[in-house]
């Protein structure tokens, strides 16, 4: 097995990162803030194919949390996680702390337009998108990364990254990687060990749901009455729905004509305290 690498100084991280550079390779990045499932490894598998070395950078974002939400109690698992990206071949891993990535003084951020104002996640959670869109810049310009890989799961992320990767003219190749699922639909997320079982019981409903109205939609069913419908069958469930939508899917602008565009279903609902997103293609 290949020696992996752990940087946790911007010193240690360019040491290799410069190297690899100048030897004309490509470098592959993805992204995480730890606590590693299945779905991270998809997004490792898929870097690796388009790079010639894969980094994976482990960081919670503090930027991208709301006053209110999970930052403090988001699991923290530094040991298993970095066994895993051994097992999988990984040859560098990027761990920051807060005061690397964020020394005193920082006053720069980034400020997305476009599908980071979609009234999708954003409307739920204000200034998010911002702080994702400043790290992953962070992110590609401390390790120099040619590729990078994001998960379907966050769709709307997945579109803020590349509008600004465009916009912004970052050499960086955009790869989005489909939703991991356990076996009863559910899709993989760090915030899934927040479920109590009875939830983790409830919990798939929102995929049979989503999977239910693009099934009506490609049926005929308008996207209005289907995404209702949907919002109501997760309500029944015990779900509170923060939204549950069907976008264009390349824009997330609201569907003028659902015959001729590509559409997704989007929806996140909350169990308790814990807060589920899924979305899928119609
Ligand atoms: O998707 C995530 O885990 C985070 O939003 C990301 C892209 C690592 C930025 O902190």
């Amino acid at each position: 097995m290949k020696k992996m690498e752990v940087a946790r100084t911007i010193e240690e991280l360019r040491l290799h990162t410069d190297a690899w550079r100048d030897l004309g390779y490509v470098i592959g990045l993805v992204p995480t803030m730890g606590a590693l499932h299945a779905g991270h490894m998809a997004l490792v598998e898929e870097a690796k194919k388009h790079a010639d070395v894969t980094a994976v950078s482990i960081f919670v974002n503090p930027l991208q949390f709301g006053r209110n939400e999970d930052f403090d109690r988001y699991p923290r698992r530094e040991e298993e996680d970095l066994a895993k990206l051994r097992e999988v071949g990984v040859d560098r891993v990027w761990l920051p702390t807060r005061d690397v990535m964020y020394p005193p003084g920082f006053a720069t951020t980034i400020r997305v337009g476009g599908p980071a104002r979609a009234g999708l996640e954003d409307a739920h959670r204000p200034g998010h998108f911002d702080g994702v869109a400043t790290v992953v810049a962070k992110l590609f310009n401390q390790t120099g990364a040619r590729v990078a890989a994001f998960g379907e799961k966050d769709y709307q992320q997945l579109l803020v990254i590349r509008r600004m990767t465009r916009d912004l003219d970052m050499p960086v190749n955009i790869v989005g990687v489909p939703t991991v699922r356990e076996d009863d639909g559910l899709a993989l997320s760090s915030r899934n060990a927040y479920l109590t079982a009875e939830q983790r019981r409830t919990a798939p409903r929102l995929y049979a749901e989503l999977t239910r109205a693009a099934e009506s939609i490609r049926a005929g069913t308008s996207v209005e009455a289907a995404a209702f419908n949907a919002r109501q069958a997760l309500e029944d469930a015990g779900f509170t729905v923060d939204y549950c939508e069907v976008r264009n899917a390349e824009t997330l602008k609201s569907v003028k004509d659902q015959r001729h565009e590509s559409l997704r279903i989007l929806a996140a609902a909350r169990l308790g305290d814990v807060r589920l997103i899924d979305n899928i293609p119609v």
